[in-house]
């Protein structure tokens, strides 16, 4: 089969067109022909080697992919899924994605939702099962011991990670606010659903979401700048606000006045999805499939796919994705 490989670390040209084995399911998974996979930044972080393949994983790029399933392995429990060979699917995957043909355990499919093309299911579950994880069951975001509904604060809304969290946060009745960097993609978040879209190259989001919540702040954060943001968001913090970290583009340490944690109960917590167990990630994927599918089936939530590329121009892909000019999603067509 043709797929994509990370021939060295480096730049985007360092990803090439190669011939490899089609993949053999092993027990609990399905072979899936590819007909889209989605781009993740963590994708950009395996090219430049500072991602390392989890032991057992493909060393293929590619976390998310929509296709056929063509292929079972022994004892893949593919009717409690209500899945069979033959059936449209998209699927997290632990790498692989970037080729014809790629392996995935058969709890990490779900059904494409009706009505979106193969392009638009392989931009869904990285950032679906990762808002999912970190939003809804690390961080809680839900009700108040007031009643009222909790309030989010997304940072960098415009990420493909971003138009998901904002979406389906929106859609469950919760007040988001969304960080991104120009007015444009500020005005992208609110067109998304946010309330306030804030240019964080010109605006304080601490004033701002104190502002809008009569000076209490937000319940939860999440975040993938961490840094010199970490202090910041302690401030935007209601009491018993959590600020969840799912990476740290803007750097692995901070310095925060932790007295704040205790007088006003704060949580710092965090995690990554790709070294999780297969049971982990099929326990979300029956999350989404019960709570979020229904949304994009009836167009409440939409994938937001900003640009695709064939396969062969994974490069392109790349060069994109870093220049930050993207809102939502970037895919390749297989
Ligand atoms: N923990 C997990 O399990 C997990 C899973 C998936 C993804 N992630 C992480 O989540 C983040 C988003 O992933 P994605 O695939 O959605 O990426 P993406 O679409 O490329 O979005 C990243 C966004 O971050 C902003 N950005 C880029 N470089 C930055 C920097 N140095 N400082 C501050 N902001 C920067 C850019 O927006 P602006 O132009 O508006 O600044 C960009 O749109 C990535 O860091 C990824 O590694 C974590």
């Amino acid at each position: 089969m043709k797929a994509i490989e990370i021939s060295q670390f480096g730049g985007p040209e360092v990803l090439m067109l190669c011939e490899r084995d089609k993949p053999v399911p092993k027990p609990g998974e399905v072979l899936i022909q590819v007909r889209a996979a989605g781009i993740n930044r963590p994708d950009v972080l395996q090219r430049l080697g500072h991602y390392p393949v989890p032991a057992g994983a493909s060393d293929l790029p590619g976390l998310e992919v929509a296709g056929t399933i063509v292929g079972i392995g022994d004892g893949a429990a593919l009717e409690g899924l209500h899945l069979t060979i033959g059936d449209p699917v998209c699927a997290l995957l632990q790498g692989g994605g970037y080729a014809e043909y790629c392996t995935a355990p058969a709890e990490q499919c779900l059904p494409i939702p009706a009505g979106l093309s193969m392009v638009e299911a392989a931009s869904l579950p990285e950032t679906f099962f990762t808002v999912w994880s970190n939003v809804f069951d690390r961080a809680r975001l839900g009700t108040h011991a007031s009643g009222r509904l909790e309030t989010l604060l997304v940072q960098g809304g415009t990420s493909g990670i971003g138009v998901t969290a904002i979406q389906i946060a929106r859609m469950r009745g919760h007040r988001v606010f969304a960080t991104a960097g120009s007015d444009d993609k500020a005005r992208a978040c609110e067109a998304l659903g946010a309330e306030r879209g804030i240019n964080y190259r010109s605006e304080d989001f601490v004033e701002i979401v104190k502002g809008l919540t009569e000076g209490r702040g937000v319940d939860v954060v999440l975040d993938m700048v961490a840094g010199d943001y970490v202090p910041r968001e302690l401030k935007a913090l209601a009491d018993d606000g959590r600020l969840v970290l799912i990476a740290l583009l803007g750097g692995a340490k901070a310095e925060a006045d932790l007295s704040q944690i205790l007088r006003r109960r704060l949580t710092i917590t965090g995690s990554t999805l790709r070294p999780r167990d297969v049971a982990f990630k099929g326990r979300i994927a029956a999350n989404l499939r019960e709570h979020v599918w229904p949304m994009l089936e009836s167009g409440a939530v939409k994938p937001v796919v900003f640009k695709s590329f064939p396969l062969a121009m994974a490069a392109d892909a790349h060069r994109l994705m870093e220049s930050s000019a993207h809102v939502g999603k970037i895919v390749l067509e297989v």
